[in-house]
């Protein structure tokens, strides 16, 4: 089984390195492959409301207690609250409502999915997770698809930092500018559709050919990439094999010159994810 490794978040959560991400894994299969996965040794989870899976992350999570011994404490579930359900007094009945699908009487990562600028809302957003954190309800906070600017101004109105900031990151869009930013105030990265949702990139020659140097897969190569930029890539996989190989990457190192060539793929976002103009609700 892999060791995942973990760093430590600006509020003292102990956080994996390498995490799972969830969407499309529903019903009884899905809860299976969440299962599989956590028996695998993988303790972050990464769901939405928006994934419509928070009742399946659930389930998998009080299987694996029964099933498998592991503390509710240990795992870290995420979900994330959607564009419909910002504003104060929306977000804390949106976090109610999630509490209840997912079975659960704590949120341990909880993000704002999108930050839907027109709507003009995600500040008081901010505010009422800040409020559900002290509550006890949630345990960190944190946002998805930020810009620099977004996350200054949470910082300046609320003195309150977020955990995380989960944004599109793959070796074609590499994100170097935001993540200096990220480090220079304490924000853990988390990269989303890590393996840029396999596309070509694992064809990509410059990846077979570390990956051939270093006797590894293609896909470890890129998760180990994510590793080493200081971001927790969260790659979905239904199938256990799959999701072992995607752990299993604390076991070498890429060179300097290996990321950066790696890096070198960058073309930018692949799916007009722009926070700016891209809006969900
Ligand atoms: N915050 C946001 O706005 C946002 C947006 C998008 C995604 N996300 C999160 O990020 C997670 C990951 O992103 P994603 O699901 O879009 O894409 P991804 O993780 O980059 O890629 C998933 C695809 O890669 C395949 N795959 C996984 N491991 C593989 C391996 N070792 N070899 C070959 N193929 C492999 C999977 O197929 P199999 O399942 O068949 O293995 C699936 O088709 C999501 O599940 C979700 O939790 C967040």
């Amino acid at each position: 089984m892999p060791t995942i490794s973990t760093v430590t978040l600006n509020d003292g959560t102990v956080f994996p390195e390498v995490g799972l991400g969830t969407y499309k894994l529903r019903e009884e299969e899905g809860i299976a492959a969440i299962v599989a996965a956590i028996s695998s040794g993988y303790r972050l989870l990464d769901s939405a409301v928006n994934y419509e899976n928070e009742a399946e992350v659930g389930a998998a999570v009080r299987r694996a207690g029964e099933e498998l011994g592991v503390a509710r404490d240990d795992l870290i579930v995420t979900t994330k609250i959607p564009g419909r359900d910002h504003g104060y007094d929306s977000a804390m009945a949106s976090a109610q409502r999630s509490l209840a699908t997912l079975g659960l009487d704590r949120i341990d990562l909880y993000l704002i999915h999108w930050p839907n600028p027109s709507v003009g809302k995600y500040l008081e957003t901010w505010q009422a997770m800040i409020a559900l954190r002290e509550g006890g309800l949630v345990g960190s906070v944190g946002v998805s698809n930020f810009t620099e600017a977004m996350l200054t101004q949470l910082i300046d109105q609320t003195g309150v930092t977020p955990a995380v900031n989960q944004v599109e990151l793959h070796p074609y869009f590499p994100q170097d500018r935001l993540r200096a930013f990220h480090t220079e105030h304490g924000i853990r990265t988390e990269s989303w559709s890590p393996l840029a949702r396999r596309s070509e990139l694992l064809s990509e020659p410059v990846i077979g050919q570390i990956a051939a140097e270093l006797g590894v897969s293609p896909t470890q190569v890129v998760v180990r990439w994510h590793v080493q930029l200081g971001s927790t890539p969260i790659p979905k996989s239904a199938d256990p094999q799959r999701q072992i190989e995607n752990a299993d990457v604390f076991g070498f190192t890429l060179s300097d010159q290996q990321v950066a060539a790696i890096s070198g793929l960058e073309r930018g976002r692949l799916w007009d994810g722009d926070p700016e103009t891209h809006e969900e609700m």
